[in-house]
């Protein structure tokens, strides 16, 4: 496609060519309006043409626009210029986990932490009743290298007229990542995300795809028919839990892989670090999983048609093989990644883990203060007449590299409380603190800094105005080694130079005299730096 550079979309002026992918260029641009860079997706003209295409352009892109969800990349607006589609997203820069995974295989425990994002995205969107369709890194946007965005739902849909298979046999999207129905042309549901993600996983770990083929229709033909090649003969260190978490997600069968995304990552967590996590989940015993057809290689490819029909017959054999050992994962009470605080588990929220200052009367409504899937609501009512500084609170016991959550208040009847995340040990000093938090006034969001050294002691930034409650952000405070920063929505805000951070970190609320705060903070998440 031409370079467009200098054009105007609709109110929207390009300004460089980000990248170019498979079907669509991305470039960054200008929307005057709003003074802010965004970014857009330049769509082919040839869409134009297909029968039917604006109609599912124009739905698929509503549809998109209604998720709402801290790592799916927003969808802003959508459109047609110059005989030309254009979808306008948030522009994030930082690369894309592709990128990140050009660099080799990603520890374990990364990978637990990007597939966690990544499958609350999915199940958000799952549960809205949208298939994302064309999950693959290059989809997976990573600011900072590690909050994930996840990009391009619904696209491969509103490119496809009827199938998924075109003409030339490359579909949309690369094969790599499709799930034996996607490459049977089949309808597809859910399912077929968990599997892609499954590919996505399997990658993180080995530094390589499952399937190999010198066409994309011999690579389709593999995800039908051909088992993975064993994760452990490519990594010894792989456990045989981990193998089977992630072959579970390939299973050919859908029924036979995870029935939701979250589920996918939690087995994975409890299957990274078992004795850490408290996840129910339970999974099949590889001997459970579905046995598939294997293929000759020596016979080179078979001719397409054949090779589905005799797959339709096995699949059929296969699933009535599997029927009676289908996975029934119950829902887990807890579900904490194994890099996540396992502090938080229900056992542990007693009066001790709660922090108190001074002198008050709190009552604690312990019902309400609960931990389900990474949730935690709460509901604080400060009956006494001092200020209450309580929060849930995690005691580090190896530097930490961020602490997120997403904060939600819901209501409050006090203007001075506050609601956010706190770490200390600013400069290896326990009294210098730093929280970033809400403001039950409006939901302003600030920055505080308690700081001892003269340059910064005591410090608020206001980081994003506030609309009115409820209001809900996503919260990160990372840090790098040498500085502290603090995100909002997926976006750095302030950073403040640290050389060290965290004997602790907490979930804060800080409730005013006769006052009541009440809401959740949901995906807890902290990582620790690797020692
Ligand atoms: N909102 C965005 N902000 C920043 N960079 C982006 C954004 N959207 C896309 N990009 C960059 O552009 C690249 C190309 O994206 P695009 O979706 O067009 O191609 P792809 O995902 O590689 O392939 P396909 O066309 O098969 O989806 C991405 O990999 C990413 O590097
Ligand atoms: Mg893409």
């Amino acid at each position: 496609m031409a370079d467009l550079t200098g054009k105007t979309f609709g109110q929207y002026q390009l300004i460089e060519p980000i990248s170019s992918g498979g079907m669509a260029t991305v470039y960054k641009a200008y929307q005057p309006g709003l003074d802010r860079v965004v970014a857009i997706k330049i769509l082919p003209e040839f869409l134009l043409g297909q029968a039917g295409f604006l109609e599912r352009f124009k739905i698929e892109a509503q549809a998109i626009a209604k998720l709402d969800h801290p790592h799916i990349l927003p969808v802003y607006d959508y459109g047609e210029a110059e005989r030309t589609p254009y979808l306008v997203m948030k522009y994030v820069p930082g690369g894309t986990l592709k990128d990140l995974m050009a660099k080799g295989p990603i520890d374990p425990r990364q990978a637990a932490t990007l597939l966690r994002q990544m499958a609350e995205a999915l199940q958000h969107a799952h549960d809205q009743g949208i298939v994302h369709r064309d999950v693959k890194p290059s989809n997976v946007l990573l600011q900072d290298g590690r909050w994930v965005q996840l990009m391009d739902f619904g696209l491969a849909k509103m490119m496809t007229s009827t199938s998924n298979i075109t003409a030339s046999g490359t579909g949309v999207g690369t094969p790599d990542y499709m799930s034996p129905e996607q490459a049977q042309g089949l309808p597809v549901d859910q399912r077929t995300d968990i599997y892609s993600l499954g590919v996505v996983l399997y990658q993180m770990l080995t530094g390589d795809v499952p399937f190999h083929a010198e066409t994309p229709m011999a690579v389709m033909l593999k995800h039908i028919v051909e088992a993975p090649p064993p994760l452990r003969t490519q990594h010894p260190d792989i456990s045989p839990e981990i193998e089977q978490v992630v072959l579970q997600a390939l299973a050919k069968n859908r029924d036979d892989r995870y029935a939701h995304a979250v589920d996918f990552a939690a087995a994975y967590e409890a299957a990274l670090d078992p004795a850490a996590t408290l996840s129910t989940a339970q999974t099949p015993s590889l001997s459970t999983l579905p046995v598939t057809p294997a293929i000759d290689q020596r016979r080179g490819p078979w001719p397409i048609v054949a090779g589905i029909a005799l797959v339709l017959i096995a699949a059929i054999a296969v699933v009535a093989l599997v029927l009676s050992t289908r996975s029934n994962s119950a829902p887990s009470t807890v579900q904490l990644g194994a890099n996540l605080l396992d502090d938080f588990s229900e056992a542990q929220i007693a009066p001790a883990l709660w922090q108190y200052k001074g002198t008050f009367t709190a009552t604690l409504n312990s019902p309400a203060i609960a931990i389900q899937n990474g949730r935690v609501t709460y509901t604080i009512k400060n009956e006494g007449d001092e200020y209450y500084d309580g929060g849930l609170r995690h005691e580090a016991t190896k530097p930490f590299k961020l602490i997120a959550a997403r904060v939600s208040l819901i209501d409050a009847t006090s203007n001075g409380s506050d609601v956010g995340l706190e770490v200390n040990g600013l400069d290896a000093e326990p009294d210098a603190w730093a929280y970033l938090a809400m403001a039950p006034s409006d939901g302003t969001v600030y920055a505080y800094v308690g700081h001892t050294r003269s340059d910064s002691a005591e410090q608020t930034y206001t980081l994003l105005q506030g609309t009115g409650l409820p209001a809900t952000h996503e919260f990160a405070i990372g840090w790098d080694g040498t500085q502290i920063t603090f995100y909002v929505d997926g976006q750095a805000r302030k950073s403040l130079p640290t050389t060290q951070v965290g004997q602790w970190v907490r979930l804060l609320f800080d409730v005013d005299p006769n006052a009541n705060v009440s809401g959740s903070f949901d995906d807890v998440r902290i990582t620790y730096a690797k020692q």
